[in-house]
């Protein structure tokens, strides 16, 4: 299991590479969260950036040219530029940054400036190239530095030209602070970890989190099954689930794990009591009812106060925990409860957490315990893949340690 993460940690950082008047594009990923009028509701993403690019600054670097995407625009569009974060960088940086719209400008805008300046590039999906890791794009980015650095990590998984392509053609390329950070702490959890090692898993499908069940069943001590996913397992051993999301075509994958679970020894909990209601959004009707005995007509939206207890329990006497999904619909106040009460005890234990990316991540910083966390991941579609054993395709690319 733990072998992709020896393979991702064996990637050449930028501490090992001399930057010193060189031109250094960074790959980071800016794909922030915005509202309805594009203010930047979570800037995390751009405050984990921020040390890769105090480091170029600090060591001398020519120019910064930081290259990033936002959203899945379908070619270009105000809504996805870029230039909506330029303000919240500049001020994170206490520096002024220059935005260039297109990458055609930015070799001339590059020549133009003085010693230790920062682009910030167009969103670089807006070239139809990128997410097909076109090799023209890719050379192109390439052109542009000395050295190549990832910092991407949310991005990772992704086999796009400058995640991936562009490593082709960089001279040197290399890990930022932030990817090494990320890899390192997930080693942590995974490689030789402090024992019990719990995985409490949630979220709306179990088929998304299939390979990631199956997989880690080799690893860890102990499993926590919440969120809509938890409905399939209560399901598959044999409880009315009545109008709660199902996924009935896995009720037999859903029962394999629990047998396989069994005979590796992994203990599996799932809930007792749940909340169900009869409207997610517009609820009339909310109960509180054990998992054998949901009311007709209702669906579960939440773990219950017993449930919240023994997973507690488990959560207690754990010395290392990976948390990927929430265990109910946290969005809405009324169903959070369950995932915030597991954020605070979490909080509160001496163990090692670590926080998947994505709604996870956004979960325990509304229960306002992501400080409290050993570490949260900065990507969740990039985290659930590396907890399933891949190796990551950016970190594929980079030249390794000691070449
Ligand atoms: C993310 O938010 O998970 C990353 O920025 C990747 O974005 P994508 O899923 O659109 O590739």
């Amino acid at each position: 299991m733990s072998k992709n993460i020896q393979l991702m940690q064996n990637v050449k950082s930028i501490r090992e590479v001399d930057i010193k008047g060189k031109r250094v594009l960074i790959r980071v990923d800016f794909n922030v969260p915005m509202d309805d009028e594009l203010n930047i509701s979570d800037d995390s993403r751009i405050r984990e950036a921020i040390p890769t690019i105090n480091y170029c600054i600090d060591n001398g670097a020519k120019s910064i040219i930081l290259v990033s995407h936002l959203g899945r625009p379908k070619g270009k569009s105000d809504e996805f530029s870029l230039k909506h974060v330029l303000k919240r960088l500049e001020r994170l940086l206490a520096k002024d940054v220059v935005f260039v719209e297109s990458l055609e400008n930015a070799q001339v805008t590059l020549n133009t400036l003085v010693d230790g300046s920062i682009v910030l590039l167009e969103n670089i999906r807006f070239y139809e190239g990128e997410e097909k890791n076109d090799s023209v794009l890719s050379q192109k980015l390439a052109n542009l530095c000395d050295v190549y650095v990832n910092d991407a990590f949310g991005t990772s998984h992704r086999k796009h030209s400058s995640t991936y392509g562009i490593a082709e053609y960089a001279k040197e390329k290399v890990a930022g602070l932030l990817l090494k950070k990320e890899i390192d702490s997930f080693a942590v959890a995974l490689s030789n970890p402090l024992r019990p090692l719990l995985l409490i898993v949630g979220g709306s499908k179990v088929s998304s989190k299939l390979t990631l069940l199956k997989s880690i069943l080799e690893v860890v001590d102990k499993i926590i099954i919440g969120g809509a996913m938890s409905n399939t397992f209560l399901k598959a051993i044999g409880y009315d689930t009545k109008s709660s999301l199902v996924e009935n075509d896995l009720l037999e994958e859903a029962k394999d794990i629990l047998r396989s679970a069994k005979e590796k020894g992994v203990k599996v909990y799932l809930p007792v009591d749940v909340v169900a209601t009869d409207n997610v959004k517009d609820p009339k009707e909310i109960k509180i009812t054990p998992a054998q005995d949901i009311p007709d007509g209702l669906m579960v939206v939440d773990i219950g106060p017993a449930t919240v207890k023994l997973f507690n329990e488990v959560i207690r006497v754990s010395e290392t925990i990976i948390w990927n999904g929430p265990l109910g619909v946290y969005e809405q106040q009324k169903f959070s409860r369950g995932t915030f009460s597991i954020a605070h005890t979490i909080a509160d234990t001496y163990a090692y957490s670590v926080i998947g990316g994505g709604d996870t991540a956004d979960a325990v910083d509304k229960a306002g315990n992501k400080d409290s966390m050993s570490f949260t991941s900065t990507g969740g579609g990039a985290s659930l893949e590396l907890l399933e054993g891949v190796v990551l395709p950016a970190f594929e690319v980079l030249d390794k340690k000691g070449c």
